[in-house]
């Protein structure tokens, strides 16, 4: 049976995203890219977007369509959603895709950066967060050679609402080390990042690949934190293989 394929866009993303993803992994999938709560065009933004009211979202998602099993792709902030999921319904993960994202929780001091993010959010306007996040975000290579690729990326951010950005800022402070998942975790894993993502050094992603049992790690090169988009074709080949060797596919 052809697989359904979730992808979790990171922060302060939506959808969008993975829209150069789409039709080559719609060729191996069911693909579904979802708005995480209050990203793309919501209003009515609670105070908080926790990781877990993501994943009850994600929950409510699957059970609306009837799917049974997922294979679970969350990009930085949306693989913290995809490990509080995998924690509470392992029974509907087939498969779990990581991509520049971590297992642990903030350290103090990132803690206390996230809520001056939010304040920066509310305070300075959407376009000012999107502006600093952008070389974090986008390896130099992409920038200079693929200037599109920036422009598309900062209006995409630009765009999320101030009270959104601030919200998950908050709600990823709050996120557990949740390590502990990974290496109980009992179906296959993929751990892709970029050489160059300083958000999400590979060390992160090698302790990843360490707990969780038989994982597989791949480093993009020339890509930082968005590999989806910065190395597009390596990424869909790498998603579309681990998609067609998992063991029911
Ligand atoms: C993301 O891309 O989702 C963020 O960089 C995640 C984070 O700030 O921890």
């Amino acid at each position: 049976m052809r697989p359904t394929l979730i992808l979790l866009h990171g922060f302060p993303q939506d959808h969008h995203v993975w829209d150069p993803n789409m039709d080559a992994l719609g060729k191996v999938a069911q693909t579904i890219a979802p708005d995480l709560r209050g990203f793309g065009p919501a209003t009515d933004i609670p105070g908080v977007l926790s990781m877990e009211a993501f994943a009850e979202d994600l929950k409510a998602l699957i059970d609306e369509r009837d799917l049974e099993k997922v294979v679970l792709c969350g990009l930085s902030m949306g693989g913290y959603v995809a490990l509080a999921f995998l924690e509470r319904w392992p029974e509907h993960v087939e498969g779990l895709i990581l991509c520049n994202t971590r297992s642990t929780a903030d350290t103090p001091e990132g803690k206390i950066a996230r809520e001056a993010t939010a304040v920066d959010a509310l305070e300075k306007g959407s376009a000012v967060i999107a502006r600093a996040m952008l070389p974090k975000v986008l390896s130099v290579h992409t920038r200079t050679e693929r200037p599109e690729i920036a422009r598309s990326v900062e209006h995409l951010m630009a765009r999320q609402r101030p009270e959104t950005i601030a919200a998950a800022a908050r709600g990823m402070a709050q996120r557990p080390d949740r390590t502990q998942v990974l290496r109980e975790v009992r179906v296959p894993v993929l751990i892709i990042t970029g050489e160059h993502d300083e958000l999400m050094p590979l060390a992160t992603s090698e302790a990843m690949a360490k707990a969780a049992p038989g994982a597989q790690l791949v480093v993009l090169p020339q890509a930082a934190h968005l590999s989806n988009l910065e190395a597009t074709t390596e990424f869909d080949r790498i998603v579309t293989t681990f998609v067609q060797h998992l063991p029911d596919a």
